[in-house]
């Protein structure tokens, strides 16, 4: 069942997601060469505490911390970890949902560690632009998988690879609620959105094969074939108007 919201409700997690983003900004002066992905971690747990916001990932299926750092060729919910050290040339997925008062806002962003080849740049801006393209079919009216055909579209220009394992989902007082919302997929399927909806949208895409495994820790998601990935997030709400981002404050936040 998809639970629709009311502008308070949608307000309160347009909140969260302002000074989530707001943290998001800050993070390229934390992501250093020499420095791990669990100091990364505490510093995001420290900047979430200063805010009033509480950890949704932290004690999620025994989940121990309050964001997911992915490496390279680590695609999603990649292990904070001692001895994960961030090296030249590193792309840093970083994604994390926390509430306000109860409400969730879910995001993620890739990070670059010095200079970066074309190649890779190309990889990121595809997952935005692919972003971007779903949630601009986010309208009342408007059937689920428009979303996920169009972000499908966005990438198979390129030749990038899909996560087909793994999608966005439905948020709002839970981090995940329904409906999933596939990151491929036929247009024209599935439930009719309405005012009152709001999806974590998060497309996850390859350099090369879209095959992937889980390593040992029981959570990291790397692909097969070693090569890097992407993986960028928004929360967003349908209104009368269309959709908003509500995990965008000082960025543009309709696209
Ligand atoms: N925020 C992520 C998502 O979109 C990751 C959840 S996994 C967690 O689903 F355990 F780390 F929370
Ligand atoms: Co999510």
């Amino acid at each position: 069942m998809i639970i629709i919201k009311n502008k308070a409700s949608i307000e309160k997690m347009h909140n969260a997601g302002k000074i989530l983003s707001g943290i998001f900004e800050q993070l390229p002066s934390v992501i250093l060469v020499g420095t791990s992905t669990s100091a990364i971690d505490s510093w995001i747990e420290k900047e979430l505490l200063k805010n009033g916001l509480v950890s949704k990932m932290k004690g999620y299926m025994g989940y121990k911390h309050v964001s997911c750092i992915s490496l390279n060729d680590e695609v999603v919910h990649g292990v904070p970890a001692d001895s994960k050290i961030i090296k030249k040339g590193d792309l840093v997925k970083i994604d994390v949902c926390a509430s306000l008062k109860g409400y969730c806002a879910d995001m993620a962003r890739c990070f670059f560690v010095g200079e970066t080849s074309q190649e890779i740049k190309k990889l990121v801006e595809v997952a935005q632009n692919a972003l971007n393209a779903g949630i601009s079919k986010a309208y009342a009216g408007n059937r689920l998988t428009d979303i996920s055909a169009a972000i499908q579209a966005e990438i198979d220009k390129h030749g990038f690879g899909i996560l087909k394992d793994f999608a966005g989902h439905g948020i709002g007082k839970s981090m995940h609620e329904d409906p999933e919302i596939l990151n491929y997929g036929e247009a024209g399927k599935g439930p009719i959105l309405q005012v009152g909806m709001a999806f974590a949208i998060e497309p996850m895409i390859t350099l090369g094969n879209d095959d992937v495994y889980i390593t040992q820790d029981g959570w990291t998601v790397k692909t097969k074939d070693k090569s890097f990935a992407a993986h960028v997030e928004d929360t967003i709400a349908i209104t009368n108007e269309g959709p908003i981002v509500l995990t965008r404050y000082n960025q543009k936040e309709q696209v």
